[in-house]
């Protein structure tokens, strides 16, 4: 009787802590609006582990994000490479769409893989359509565009768009010049047209979020927003009568539903690879893509690829030349690793050479290396004589010179490490050394970049592109050098 009464009192004391009691006081919190991703891929092997990369590093949770992904109509590895990264990374999203295409390989009309006839045009739109039909029937809060050769470097880039609140809105990408991917101006009959406020916004003198007639490659939509139920990318409006081109199409489209398109510059964002021409070829677009490469490793954040793609070990080699030499300062591991990542893009063999460092030499160390500065030597820009960093850059190339002479090379590209190569740079590095050769020229010294002394008329080398016969010059970034320009500057 006893027991049975206290194990009553204990349930009904229990009961009472169970009704009155919060346990949980916090409601809990809602969760990210849903995304929906759309890739559309074609053609790009050479930045897509780039892309998927940053895409992977966005810093939002991928259980509120639907991966919808096109490929088609490839002559690369594209698909391949799209369905190595999605296979592993599916468990981590939401959801993941995967609409494959493998034939055929080109459209019809057109002249390259660079190149957009109508057809092509057409098919994207209706492409665009399809994912903006999936993110609605799915009732997903956004819809995030973003073209395979954009690469997002800023992990925060989405949330920072979303904060924004606006129905559609572009981050501005960076490109190696003045592209971007969107305009500030648009003619009536519906072309690019270029305003004042272009640049400024694009070098960043003015910071903010605007609204421009034009947002393109990487954009997000808001789709919960009242306008975005008469968006489309396809077909376009009636009273279309504008370019057939899908990015025009689409403001077109925005205009006719009151829907105002921004731009925000307050942050890098990432990087857009500048258009190729119709008649490039995917090796021009690969080589642009380097640049664009670059440039986001001097002005950060830089591209890193995805660890779920493999990359290929590049072939690479000396361009005809017995060696070619790049001289770095042993502290300036930035500019180490920069020239390194563009040699081997370019597919170029490097002997790395440390650079003498000038600051930690003294007059007797000089003095023992037995150089002499030429009596009367003076920096035809300044008018002052060499400083020691001078001395340490000229030992530098003096100890190659010597080495040339000593191994009895035939001839030897020298770098330094501040090079900035200049698009199809192998490229026309090796027509030239070819034309050299054709014309069984005599020469020393062959400079790849300088500064003119006296800027004016030199004498064109007959046969031989782009090559003149050098007055005084100045600076050493890059050159090349035969056995006998070894020869004569290494004597002393
Ligand atoms: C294409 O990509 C896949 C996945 O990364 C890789 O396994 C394959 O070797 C690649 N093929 C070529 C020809 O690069
Ligand atoms: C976002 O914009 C909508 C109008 O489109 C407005 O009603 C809403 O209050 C805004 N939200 C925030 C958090 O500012
Ligand atoms: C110059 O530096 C060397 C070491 O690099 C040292 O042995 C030498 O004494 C220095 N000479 C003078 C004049 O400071």
């Amino acid at each position: 009787m006893f027991l049975h009464f206290l194990v009553l009192g204990a349930f009904v004391l229990h009961s009472e802590c169970y009704f009155s009691e919060e346990i949980y006081p916090e409601e809990s919190q809602i969760q990210p609006p849903t995304v929906v991703i759309a890739i559309l891929a074609r053609n790009t092997a050479h930045s897509l582990p780039y892309y998927l990369g940053a895409l992977e590093r966005l810093n939002y949770p991928k259980d509120r994000i639907t991966l919808w992904a096109a490929t088609d109509h490839n002559v690369d590895n594209t698909t391949a490479i799209l369905k190595e990264w999605l296979t592993v990374m599916q468990q981590f999203y939401h959801y993941v769409e995967w609409r494959p295409m493998e034939q055929p390989t080109s459209y019809a009309g057109e002249m390259g893989p660079k190149h957009w006839p109508n057809s092509r045009y057409e098919y994207v739109m209706k492409l665009k359509q399809s994912a903006l039909d999936f993110a609605r029937k799915r009732w997903a809060d956004y819809i995030l565009y973003t073209d395979t050769d954009n690469i997002l470097t800023n992990p925060e880039t989405l949330n920072l768009l979303i904060a924004e609140n606006k129905s559609a809105i572009a981050p501005m990408l960076d490109s190696q010049g003045a592209y971007s991917n969107y305009w500030c101006g648009i003619t009536p009959q519906g072309y690019y047209r270029r305003t004042a406020e272009y640049f400024p916004t694009r070098h960043r003198h003015r910071l903010g979020c605007y609204p421009v007639p034009m947002i393109h490659s990487t954009f997000l939509l808001d789709l919960r927003k009242e306008g975005m139920k008469n968006l489309a990318f396809f077909p376009p409006h009636e009273d279309y009568s504008w370019p057939y081109d899908d990015i025009i199409v689409f403001a077109f489209s925005c205009r006719a539903a009151e829907v105002q398109m921004y731009l925000i510059n307050k942050e890098r964002y990432g990087y857009v690879n500048v258009p190729p021409k119709p008649q490039h070829t995917l090796e021009d677009d690969r080589l642009n893509f380097v640049h664009v490469h670059l440039e986001s490793m001097i002005f950060g954040p830089p591209m890193q690829h995805s660890k779920y793609i493999h990359m290929f070990q590049k072939q690479r080699d000396l361009m005809g030349f017995d060696e070619i030499y790049l001289i770095n300062l042993r502290r300036r591991d930035d500019r180490r690793d920069r020239m390194l990542f563009s040699l081997n893009e370019l597919e170029i063999d490097v002997k790395v050479v440390d650079a003498v460092d000038g600051n930690a030499l003294n007059s007797s160390d000089i003095k023992i290396l037995g150089v002499d500065l030429l009596p009367g030597y003076y920096d035809p820009f300044s008018g002052r004589t060499l400083t020691k960093g001078e001395v340490g850059c000229f030992l530098s190339h003096f100890f190659i010179w010597k080495e040339i002479v000593e191994l009895q090379m035939d001839k030897a590209l020298v770098l330094e490490d501040d090079v900035r190569f200049q698009a199809n740079f192998k490229r026309r590095a090796l027509r030239l050394m070819e034309e050299v050769e054709q014309e069984d020229l005599n020469w020393d010294i062959i400079y790849f970049g300088r500064k003119q002394v006296n800027p004016g008329k030199e004498k064109p080398v007959e046969n031989v592109h782009n090559l003149v016969m050098a007055d005084y010059s100045y600076w050493t970034l890059s050159y090349a050098i035969s056995l006998q320009g070894a020869q004569k500057t290494a004597q002393r």
